[in-house]
């Protein structure tokens, strides 16, 4: 497909999708272009850099990016591109350092991005070189409750647009305490899936019971955890929801118990309880007791490839994808219950995690079978609950009728298709904020 192409992967009619999509490399380098080189992207959190002059290398899409807190205090992501010969100016994943000296021929940037010292200026250059133009490339970076995100677009909305009505649903995990977050990792690997599997699969509730069987066993005998089956998930008043490009389900929670992470077994719920019960005065006052009580978040994914809460599925080709999987705890809980997360996080998500190898098999499949000869031509059926979907008097963004549903994977397929076919992020629709955020938690935390 050429550039001046009109995309049309996704029949809303029908829920069928183009496979062509998971494997396609002129797709693949389309995608770079119009949905990582301008979306507002996760690089990673401010705990990541919480010192002056600390860096931590990340990625946007395929570009290799530092973020930096610079002298001031100031956040950046630069393209780790020497502006001479294209060098990496940093060569190791993270630390702490006022300057970056090109290794080739020494060239240094401030941690702010600024050409500060090129060898020979006068005896190689003759004074002509323009160094101010010659600054590392920059990105556009905004918070949301401590999570950094940047954007190479000029003309992208902010981020508190970006995110949209998302963030009422993402503030009842991410911005909780006053105290905020700290984020450990990644843990880093890489596997041959398409980068959009395991983004639409953070919505897919019908797998967990056929999939995640023999795990969900080993949890209910060894941990306590509840059994699962089809009917559960059938039957469960769990929600299912599209919020401005960003798929969310959540547990109304009407029983005030804490919400399931893993980690939670029935040795560790007390801590848990104890926990939910003695911070739930300050989430009531920096949420208001609506959502500090009823709205609990599940699975989730930031358009486009934030997953699974704070993970990164980062694009190395359209049949490679590169995990980036960190934990988020909260700063001020115990050290036990944060002891409890960590374990827990590796146990099941990681790679090593149960439920991440049940899932990984599914994505490879999926991948492969976007690139034989036959199967590519043959569509993916998503048509799971079409037109069981709609406004909610009380959730904002698009809720399904159950639980169980493909309507958020279809949307995201129908908004890769609008950043795939904007010229420009004018042409790119942005929901309105309509959700009425009560408590005095902000998009800075
Ligand atoms: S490539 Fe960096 S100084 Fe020449
Ligand atoms: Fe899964």
């Amino acid at each position: 497909m050429d550039a001046t192409q009109k995309y049309s992967v996704i029949d809303p009619a029908t829920g069928k999708i183009d496979r062509r999509i998971f494997s396609d490399q002129a797709i693949y380098d389309h995608e770079m272009e119009r949905i990582f080189g301008r979306a507002w992207l996760m690089i990673g959190h401010e705990s990541l850099v919480p010192e002056v002059n600390d860096f931590f290398h990340t990625y946007m899409g395929e570009d290799p990016v530092i973020l930096t807190r610079d002298r001031q205090g100031e956040l950046h992501a630069l393209l780790n591109m020497c502006r001479h010969r294209g060098n990496r100016v940093v060569r190791c994943d993270d630390g702490n350092a006022t300057r970056f000296m090109c290794t080739y021929h020494g060239w240094s940037y401030g941690n702010d991005g600024k050409l500060e010292h090129v060898p020979g200026t006068s005896e190689a250059y003759y004074d002509a070189l323009d160094k101010p133009s010659l600054g590392l490339v920059q990105a556009r970076v905004e918070t949301y409750a401590g999570i950094v995100f940047a954007t190479w677009a000029e003309d992208a909305p902010s981020l508190e647009a970006f995110l949209g009505d998302a963030r009422w649903y993402l503030d009842t995990v991410f911005n909780r305490r006053d105290g905020g977050m700290q984020a450990l990792g990644p843990m880093k690997w890489l596997e041959p899936v398409n980068w959009k599997t395991m983004v639409d699969n953070c919505s897919d509730n019908y797998h967990v019971p056929t999939t995640h069987l023999s795990s969900a066993r080993v949890q209910t005998r060894y941990l306590g955890r509840p059994p699962l089956s089809h009917k559960d998930q059938f039957e469960s008043p769990n929600k299912h929801v599209f919020v401005n490009g960003h798929s969310i389900t959540f547990r109304e929670a009407p029983d005030n118990t804490p919400r399931y992470v893993h980690g939670i077994s029935k040795d560790t719920f007390p801590l848990f309880l104890a926990y939910h019960e003695a911070t739930l005065p300050e989430v009531e006052r920096r949420l208001g007791a609506f959502r500090a009580r009823h709205v609990q978040l599940g699975n989730h994914s930031i358009f486009p490839n934030g997953v699974l809460g704070f993970r990164l599925a980062l694009p190395r080709g359209p049949l490679q994808t590169e995990f980036w999987h960190f934990v988020l705890l909260e700063k001020g809980a115990p050290e036990a219950l944060k002891r409890a997360i960590r374990i827990g996080s590796q146990a099941n998500n990681g790679a090593a995690g149960l439920f991440e190898q049940d899932d990984v098999d599914n994505w490879r499949q999926v991948t492969a079978a976007s690139k034989s000869r036959l199967g590519r031509r043959i569509s993916q059926d998503l048509s799971m609950g079409l037109g069981h979907a709609g406004p909610h008097p009380e959730y904002p963004g698009v809720v399904s009728e159950r639980y169980i549903s493909e309507n958020n994977q279809r949307l995201f397929y129908q908004r890769w298709e609008e950043f795939m076919n904007a010229e420009s992020w004018a042409e790119i629709p942005i929901a309105p904020i309509t959700a009425r955020f009560e408590g005095t938690a902000t998009i800075r935390g």
